[in-house]
C-alpha cells in the first residue's frame, strides 16, 4: 500500500477492454419505476443488513447499472473519461462490477455499451471458492453477489502511486451502491474480503485488475 501522493504522468489514457471468455449480452427489462424517496430520507435510512432474501436480477442490476452507468463517454482529447453518478480519480472509472449467484453464469455490467453480459467461468475452483467465502463472511445473506473489481491499467499509466486512487474510487462506488440500493428498498451489506478468487474465475492471467471488494445485494427478509 502506498502512501505517497499520486502525481500525473503526463500520459494519456487507452481504451482498454477486458477479455471475457464468451461474453453474450443479456436484455434486462427494468419495468417499474424505483420508487421516488428524498435524497435526505435515503441519506438517514441507509444501513447494512447481513439477514436478506433473494431480489431478482433485474433489481439488482438497476443498482449496478444506476451507480456505474457512464452518461458521457469521453472522446477525441476526452478518450478514456466517462461522467458518472460516482466520482473517479481522473474520470478513468476502473471500478467494475460482476453479479454472481451459485449455479448461474456471472453477469458482467459493460459501462462503455450500457450492456450486461453473461460470461463464461475460467477456472471452477476458483470461482467455487469465492462463492464459499462469501457464504462463510455472510451466511445469512440469501441475495446476490457484487464483486467489484478496478482495471489498473488506465490509472496506473496517468498517475505515478496510483494505487490510493484505485482503493478511494472503490470506496466511493460502495457508498453510492448503498445508498442506490436503499432508495430502491433492497437491502445491502459490503463485506471485509476482497474477493481475489473472482479475479482468477473469470479472467486471464497478469490482467492488472486487482479485486476490491464484495457487495451482498437483495431483498428484507421477512419471517
Ligand atoms: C469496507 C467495508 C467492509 C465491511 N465488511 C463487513 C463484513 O465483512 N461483515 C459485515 O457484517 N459487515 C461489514 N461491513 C459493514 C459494516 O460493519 C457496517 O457498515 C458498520 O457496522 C456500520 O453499520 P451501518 O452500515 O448500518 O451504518 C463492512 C463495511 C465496509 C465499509
Amino acid at each position: 500500500m502506498s502512501h505517497t501522493d499520486p502525481e500525473p504522468t503526463g500520459d494519456k489514457p487507452l481504451s482498454n477492454r477486458l477479455e471475457w471468455l464468451e461474453p453474450r449480452a443479456i436484455d434486462l427489462v427494468f419495468r417499474s419505476a424505483p420508487p421516488d424517496k428524498l435524497f435526505a430520507n435515503v441519506v438517514r435510512a441507509r444501513r447494512s443488513h447481513r439477514l436478506m432474501a433473494t431480489a431478482s436480477l433485474e433489481e439488482v442490476a438497476r443498482v449496478v447499472r444506476e451507480t456505474l452507468k457512464a452518461d458521457f463517454v469521453g472522446h477525441g482529447e476526452k478518450q478514456g473519461r466517462k461522467l458518472k453518478a460516482v466520482l473517479s480519480a481522473g474520470a478513468l472509472h476502473p471500478v467494475k462490477a460482476v453479479i454472481l449467484r451459485r449455479d448461474q453464469r456471472p453477469i458482467v455490467y459493460d459501462d462503455g455499451s450500457d450492456q450486461f453480459l453473461s460470461v463464461k467461468v475460467r477456472n471452477a475452483p476458483a470461482y467455487a471458492a469465492f462463492l464459499q467465502t462469501c457464504d462463510t463472511v455472510l451466511p445469512e445473506a440469501d441475495g446476490h453477489w457484487v464483486a467489484l473489481i478496478a482495471d489498473c491499467r488506465n490509472v496506473r499509466r496517468l498517475y505515478s502511486n496510483h494505487e490510493s486512487l484505485v482503493w478511494r474510487d472503490a470506496g466511493a462506488v460502495i457508498q453510492m451502491m448503498a445508498l442506490l440500493a436503499e432508495a430502491q428498498e433492497l437491502v445491502f451489506c459490503p463485506l471485509g474480503i476482497l474477493g481475489g478468487e473472482i479475479i482468477e474465475g473469470l479472467l486471464q492471467e497478469k490482467s492488472d485488475v486487482i479485486p476490491v471488494g464484495v457487495i451482498a445485494l437483495g431483498n428484507q427478509a421477512r419471517d
